[in-house]
C-alpha cells in the first residue's frame, strides 16, 4: 500500500504537486472510484490513471542492445546516456531505472536494465560469479598460452592485489576472441589483453548469465519477464 501522490510520483507520472492536482481534477481511480484523498494508501494494482492501470508498477526489467557511444552513467557530464533510449517517463521512476553493471562507453552489446536495486545486488555481487560473454577483437596475434593464462586464476592487473578469476578464453581468429567472466572489474576486458600487449579494438556482450542479446538491433530494448533471475 503506497501514498498515491507518492506513487505517480515515484512511477514517472508528475511530480507529487501535480498529482496531487491530478487527483483534484478526477484522473485518479482506486478501485473504480474517483480518488479524492492524494494522502489516501492504495494498492498499486487498484489504481488507474485517465482510466489506464499503472505502467509496470511492480518494477521494470529490460534487456538493452547497448550502442557504442552511449555512457552507463546518470551523470549528464558524461556524456549521452543509454537511459536517453527509454520513454521519459521511465526515466524519471524512483527508484531510478539503471544498469546492471556497466559497459565502456565504447562497448556494445548486451545490457540490463532495472529499478530493482535488489537485482543489481545479486547480478553485480562477484559472489554469485554471473558468466557474462565478450567478443573482442584486438590489434595483435592471439598467442595460445593466453587461453591457460586467463584460465589459471594469477593474473594480475595493474594496481591491483588480487588476481583475476579464472576466465574461459576461445580465440576464434588471429585477432579475434571470445572471453567469459564471472566477475566485472573497471574495463577488465580491455586491461586483461592489453597487460599480454593486445589492444581491444572492439567490444561486445553476448551473454549475460543464461540471456543472449539474439538479433536485437542497437539501440533497441526489450522487457523481460519479472521473474528472469528468481533467486
Ligand atoms: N570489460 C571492458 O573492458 N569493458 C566493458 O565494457 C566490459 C568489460
Amino acid at each position: 500500500m503506497r501514498r498515491l501522490d507518492q506513487l505517480l510520483a515515484n512511477l514517472g507520472y508528475c511530480s507529487r504537486r501535480e498529482a496531487r492536482a491530478w487527483i483534484q481534477e478526477g484522473r485518479v481511480a482506486v478501485r473504480g472510484k474517483i480518488a479524492d484523498d492524494f494522502g489516501a494508501k492504495a494498492d498499486p494494482g487498484d489504481v488507474r490513471v485517465d482510466g489506464a492501470p499503472l505502467d509496470h508498477p511492480a518494477g521494470l526489467l529490460l534487456m538493452m542492445h547497448k550502442p557504442v557511444g552511449l555512457v552507463c552513467s546518470h551523470d549528464e557530464r558524461e556524456g549521452p546516456n543509454v537511459y536517453s533510449l527509454l520513454p521519459p517517463r521511465w526515466r524519471a521512476r524512483n527508484p531510478q531505472v539503471t544498469s546492471i553493471g556497466r559497459l565502456d562507453k565504447d562497448t556494445s552489446g548486451l545490457l540490463l536494465l532495472t529499478d530493482r536495486s535488489e537485482l543489481v545486488h545479486r547480478l553485480t555481487s562477484p559472489k554469485h560469479k554471473v558468466p557474462k560473454i565478450y567478443r573482442a577483437t584486438v590489434g595483435a596475434d592471439l598467442a595460445p598460452t593466453l587461453v591457460p593464462l586467463f584460465a589459471s586464476g594469477t593474473l594480475l592487473l595493474q594496481g591491483e592485489k588480487t588476481p583475476c578469476a579464472p576466465a574461459e578464453l576461445r580465440i576464434i581468429a588471429p585477432r579475434a576472441a571470445e572471453l567469459t567472466l564471472t566477475e566485472g572489474r573497471y574495463h577488465q576486458v580491455r586491461r586483461m589483453f592489453a597487460s599480454q600487449g593486445a589492444e581491444v579494438l572492439t567490444l561486445h556482450r553476448t551473454r549475460f548469465g543464461h540471456l543472449e542479446l539474439g538479433d536485437l538491433p542497437a539501440g533497441q530494448w526489450r522487457e523481460l519477464p519479472p521473474d528472469t533471475f528468481q533467486p
